[in-house]
């Protein structure tokens, strides 16, 4: 899937002061793409990734999908798009405490086709793609920190998105989890042809993709 941003900015405003987190940001992302996006602390980055993934809204510019305009669609088709086109990989994982490993990962394909055998199935494959097989039925806090954001990948893509956005998936995690989610993120794009766009301060990984952004002072700088 395609994504185009065309002059987007994004000012957030605390009380007096106002914060440009992007300042006209061009870029195009073909479908396929693995991309690293780096910079210092407060660059816009998370902002950025964000805004790909219509989790917030620039106040000017433009968004396209695949040449659709879609910047100014309602909330209800945004969150559509959101759960279809979207996976969604965040440093803390952000696993819900009560429920299993399957249970997590099954919990968005409700939210997008309703239940069902083929969904329960589905949810098991993506499970046992990302080695957690042998864990379905344990909670978030049953797991170590590689495996519960394995957990996290598998629900990224059991709505099959074309597009994973990942915000510092290895901030959390040791240097051999590390490579071994990173290994899981370049399959996803090698074999699954997903587009793979990953936040991180983490050199190796950004050597690791092909193309890399870095962001300075709300902008892209290379
Ligand atoms: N919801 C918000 N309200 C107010 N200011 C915000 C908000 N989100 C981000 N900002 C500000 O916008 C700027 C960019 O933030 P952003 O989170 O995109 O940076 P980042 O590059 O992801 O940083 P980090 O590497 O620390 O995660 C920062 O100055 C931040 O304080
Ligand atoms: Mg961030």
């Amino acid at each position: 899937m395609e994504i185009e941003l065309q002059r987007v900015s994004k000012t957030y405003r605390m009380g007096e002061t106002f914060v440009k987190a992007l300042r006209e940001v061009d870029l195009l992302i073909h479908g396929g793409e693995m991309i690293s996006i780096t910079g210092p602390s407060g660059s816009g980055k998370t902002t950025l990734l964000n805004i790909i993934g219509t989790l917030d809204r620039p106040d000017k510019g433009n968004i396209l999908l695949e040449g659709v305009d879609i910047t100014a669609y309602s909330e209800s088709r945004l969150s559509d798009i959101r759960l279809k086109k979207f996976g969604f990989i965040f440093q803390q994982f952000y696993l819900l405490p009560t429920l299993t490993s399957f249970q997590n990962v099954y919990l968005p394909i409700k939210e997008a086709n309703g239940y069902g055998s083929e969904g329960r199935r589905r949810a098991t494959e993506m499970l046992e793609k990302v080695g957690m097989k042998h864990r379905l039925k344990h909670l978030p806090s049953q797991l170590s920190g590689g495996e519960q954001q394995r957990v996290a990948i598998a629900r990224a893509l059991v709505n099959d998105p074309p597009t994973i956005l990942a915000d510092e998936p290895t901030g959390e995690l040791d240097s051999e989890n590390s490579r071994m989610i990173i290994e899981t993120l370049r399959e996803l794009n090698r074999d699954l042809n997903k587009t793979v766009i990953i936040v991180t301060h983490d050199p190796e990984i950004s050597r690791k993709t092909k193309k890399t952004i870095r962001m300075k002072d709300g902008k892209i700088v290379k």
